[in-house]
């Protein structure tokens, strides 16, 4: 028993696999192994033998038992190291090679104004894209028979049983309305989507996308509206020190009212964004209207708050060198290849390169 003993020991630990440990087992404590043929034995025993035998055979067997969990899990975590280092896979190496799909520049765009915002302590709100006439138009200070109506090329739905008339939305202004109707100041929110006018040529297509922002606090003024419109076009165009310029102006659901201009030059027909003697206009903002917080429920004596609108292809047209509007939605995938970005290779969110 000791001699079997004390081979069983030595194979256990000089096996090299699991497969190794299998054939170890079935020598020993198969059905017809070493150990289990000891029991033969017990008939050439007295009776005062058999106990003290059949108990030194059952001992052995736990023993060799242990030793063979043992080694097996000694020998799985080899076994699983070795293939740990053999199929080492770098996940974050991007698929250059089998790169096929892209992100499509507004997609890119948008994502960059969620990260510069989102940064400001921004987050994001949706709304319908079919509005009823309040939310796109009254609410907002637009009253009825004003020319602002006329200016937005709305797309009307026939009136429906009530003879109410919804409109694709003509901006995305609205969901500064379903905002302050649904969130308790101070908020600050961002609301990227797609717009609709009845118009369409090199710089306008029947649907594009704007992004609105609507910071609603105590006490908030047009510094602060300023502050967060010049660090928002610095970061987005990565110019640190590019000139941006409140040129005074008119939307019926601010006031005062600003239309921004950022500094560019254009020589030679190519146009460099910062610096120059030039101005591109990018987009309009300005101190929420009383009128249009008190149609949103809001009290205008307590609360204050800034917005501005943006066309999110005329900003990634500037940033990214694209010349014709129209472009963005011919799905032409030359198109899409050439401008588009690569899903792991994105350009840095805060500066797109
Ligand atoms: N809704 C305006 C448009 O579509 C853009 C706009 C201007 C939005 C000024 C604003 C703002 O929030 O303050 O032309």
């Amino acid at each position: 028993m000791e001699e079997i003993k004390k081979s069983a020991e030595d194979s256990i630990l000089n096996a090299g696999s699991i497969k190794d440990l299998e054939d170890i087992r079935v020598k020993y404590m198969g059905k017809k192994g070493e150990i289990t043929s000891l029991m033969k034995n017990m008939g050439s025993l007295s009776n005062e033998e058999k106990p003290a035998y059949g108990q030194a055979i059952n001992n052995l067997k736990d023993h060799v038992n242990t030793l063979l969990d043992n080694k097996k899990s000694e020998l799985n975590t080899i076994e699983l190291n070795a293939r740990l280092q053999d199929e080492t896979l770098d996940v974050t190496l991007p698929p250059y090679e089998t790169f096929e799909g892209s992100i499509h520049p507004v997609t890119q765009t948008i994502e960059e104004i969620i990260s510069i915002f989102g940064e400001m302590g921004f987050t994001v709100a949706e709304g319908p894209n079919i509005e009823d006439d309040w939310h796109n138009f009254t609410a907002l200070n637009i009253p009825e028979y004003h020319p602002a109506r006329q200016e937005h090329d709305t797309f009307y739905l026939p009136a429906d049983e009530n003879d109410q008339r919804f409109v694709l939305r003509t901006h995305t202004s609205p969901v500064q309305i379903r905002t302050m109707e649904t969130q308790k100041p101070p908020f600050r929110v961002i609301c990227p989507g797609r717009t609709y006018r009845s118009d369409s040529d090199a710089t306008h297509t029947p649907m594009f996308h704007q992004v609105e922002m609507i910071v609603v606090e105590e006490n908030v003024n047009f510094a602060h509206l300023k502050g967060c419109i010049i660090e928002f076009c610095r970061k987005f165009f990565g110019v640190d020190d590019l000139p941006v310029r409140f040129r005074p102006s008119f939307f019926p659901f601010t006031e005062p009212s600003a239309e921004v201009d950022i500094g560019c030059s254009k020589k030679d027909g190519a146009l460099k964004i910062g610096g120059g003697d030039d101005w591109l206009e990018i987009l309009g903002s300005g101190m929420i209207h009383p009128n249009v917080l008190k149609n949103a429920g809001l009290d205008p004596e307590k609360y204050q708050g800034f917005a501005l609108g943006m066309g999110i292809e005329r900003i990634a047209m500037l940033k990214y060198g694209i010349a014709d509007l129209r472009t963005f939605y011919d799905s032409d995938l030359r198109w899409l290849r050439h401008y588009g970005f690569k899903a792991l290779q994105q350009p840095n969110l805060l500066r797109g390169e």
